[in-house]
């Protein structure tokens, strides 16, 4: 049986509805998923929701119901927006879901009984909104070092995981897997920080009830809701700490793990050292992406600029927010949220590169050759096959990379390659003097547009189809890809007809909102 690839999205809290930043790793993931699939591989993509501890619990009780009630509830924000999104995610699994639940409680049993595991005291600085314990050394102006929050030292009888005997096997696992830590850029700071010497983390709390119950074994606590959760990404799978065998078979390692850069180090020391102690292989890789400020600022819903991923799918259209957010910024590099820069890229990119294109050459066809795709020169100066080849390889190779930027550009790049060409040779005064000088040139451009859209397809799933349609091919555009990508044949039907649609994206006033 071949390897099913195995991608994941961190596991969202519920503590709030979901915003663009949860949305972009999801994008991502779908995207990246869709290619894969579209590549003929099987695929399993797992989302989900994070739905445990002290963060979770108290905005229950602010909101004045029981911690299940509300993460019933906002779980269901997270759907919704995924469906709004396109998201094709396999599975979807919830912290509170007796699937995971189980699972958990063998682990930390298993572990338990292997030793990794043992019973202690903890007292250390502590931040409830991350859940995250510090060492004074840490703080940052006695404040929490990620959010810059107060603190509060909390004390209490605590089951430890042994990090610090994995220190060396982590290090040598990162030497020997380059690719583990991705972007590369990212792993020194990992590697300093495992070097400068592992502390044993504290895995169970006594003082938070809303989380894993530990009993009979360990009464009285519940499990740290970080131990908790990474679990989730075998968990959806059937494992089982007894026999190690997964229920989903030939799914585990995961492929990769999409993740924002802030919990990087969680899924590159904690999880992969729970995985060797429990004598599981590693995931393949581990990708951080950089976080997203809105107009400068950290996304935050005290400063009110919060961006409602709904919103701006409705001023702009779903496809046109995934493009975005993938285009904008390298995946793996910080960026800043602006309605100037998507109405930018939207006019620049979609509305007058791609969609004018599309447009302009239809309405030639459409005028001039009867609606029909004129037939295939003997060969193409705008992309000979030697081109194709060489174009393919680098969408094909970038997708791999999660270089989504460099793809988008490269398509970027051959759609105003399109609309020069047309610029340079004015196909529409070409009718009139030269008409096989004409119908080879809108040939060569109906040509870049159905490639285009096959490679659009994973971020644009929706518009692409359309252009498919009004290119007048059949099926969508993943049925082309493997003919196009693995032959190199671009070619149309006999006599295919063209059936220009309304314009795909209407420019936008730059006018701001108001
Ligand atoms: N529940 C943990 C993850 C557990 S995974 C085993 C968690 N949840 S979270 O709701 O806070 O989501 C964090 C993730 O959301 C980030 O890692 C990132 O993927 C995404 N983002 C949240 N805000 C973001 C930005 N402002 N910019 C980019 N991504 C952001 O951490």
């Amino acid at each position: 049986m071949t390897k099913t690839y195995f991608l994941t999205t961190p596991i969202y809290y519920v503590n709030d509805v979901p915003h663009v930043g949860h949305a972009y790793t999801t994008i991502a993931a779908d995207t990246l998923a869709r290619w894969k699939r579209m590549r003929g591989e099987k695929v399993l993509f797992l989302t989900g929701t994070d739905e445990h501890g002290a963060k979770i619990a108290k905005a229950a009780e602010t909101a004045g119901v029981t911690p299940q009630a509300w993460t019933d509830k906002v779980v269901e924000s997270f759907r919704e927006l995924w469906k709004v999104l396109n998201i094709t995610h396999d599975d979807f699994i919830r912290t509170t879901e007796d699937r995971h639940e189980k699972v958990v409680r063998a682990i930390f049993k298993k572990l338990m009984d292997s030793g990794d595991i043992y019973k202690g005291a903890y007292e250390d600085w502590y931040c409830v909104p991350c859940e995250s314990f510090w060492s004074t050394t840490q703080l940052v102006d006695k404040k929490c070092p990620d959010c810059g929050r107060p603190v509060e030292k909390l004390q209490e009888e605590s089951y430890f995981f042994k990090l610090s005997a994995y220190q060396d096997r982590l290090l040598v696992h990162y030497d020997q897997n380059p690719g583990f830590l991705q972007p590369a850029h990212r792993a020194p700071e990992i590697r300093s920080f495992v070097k400068g010497g592992l502390r044993d983390l504290s895995v169970s709390r006594s003082k938070v009830k809303w989380g894993v119950p530990l009993e009979p074994f360990a009464p009285g606590h519940t499990v740290y809701v970080w131990f908790d959760a990474l679990i989730n990404y075998v968990s959806a799978l059937g494992f089982d700490p007894a026999t190690g065998a997964f229920q989903k078979p030939d799914v585990w390692p995961a492929d990769v793990h999409l993740v924002g850069k802030e919990i990087f180090r969680f899924h590159t020391v904690i999880w992969p050292a729970m995985l060797m102690a429990l004598g599981v292989p590693l995931p393949k890789k581990v990708f951080a992406h950089g976080w997203w400020t809105v107009e400068g600022e950290k996304m935050s819903k005290s400063t009110g600029n919060v961006v409602d991923p709904h919103q701006v799918a409705a001023e702009f259209g779903v496809d046109a927010l995934r493009y975005f957010l993938l285009r904008e910024v390298p995946f793996g590099s910080d960026g800043d949220y602006s309605r100037k820069a998507l109405l930018g890229r939207y006019n620049a990119e979609l509305a007058n590169s791609l969609g004018n294109l599309l447009n302009r050459v239809l309405n030639l066809i459409e005028k001039n050759c009867a609606g029909e795709i004129p037939a295939a020169p003997p060969s193409s100066d705008l992309l000979d096959a030697a081109a194709l080849k060489e174009w393919t390889r680098s969408v094909d190779e970038g997708y791999d990379r999660l270089a989504f930027t460099e793809v988008l550009q490269t398509i970027q790049e051959l759609t105003s390659r399109g609309n020069q060409y047309v610029n340079e040779k004015e196909p529409w005064k070409l009718v009139k003097t030269d008409a096989p000088a004409a119908a080879r040139c809108l040939y060569e451009v109906v040509r870049l547009l159905k490639l285009a859209a096959v490679a659009l397809h994973p971020v644009m799933p929706t518009v692409t189809v359309e252009i498919w349609k009004q290119l007048g091919e059949s099926g969508t555009p993943s049925d082309a890809v493997a003919r196009i990508f693995d032959q190199g044949d671009l070619s149309f039907s006999p006599g295919q007809k063209v059936a220009k649609g309304s314009p795909l994206f209407p420019r936008k006033d730059v006018s701001p909102v108001v």
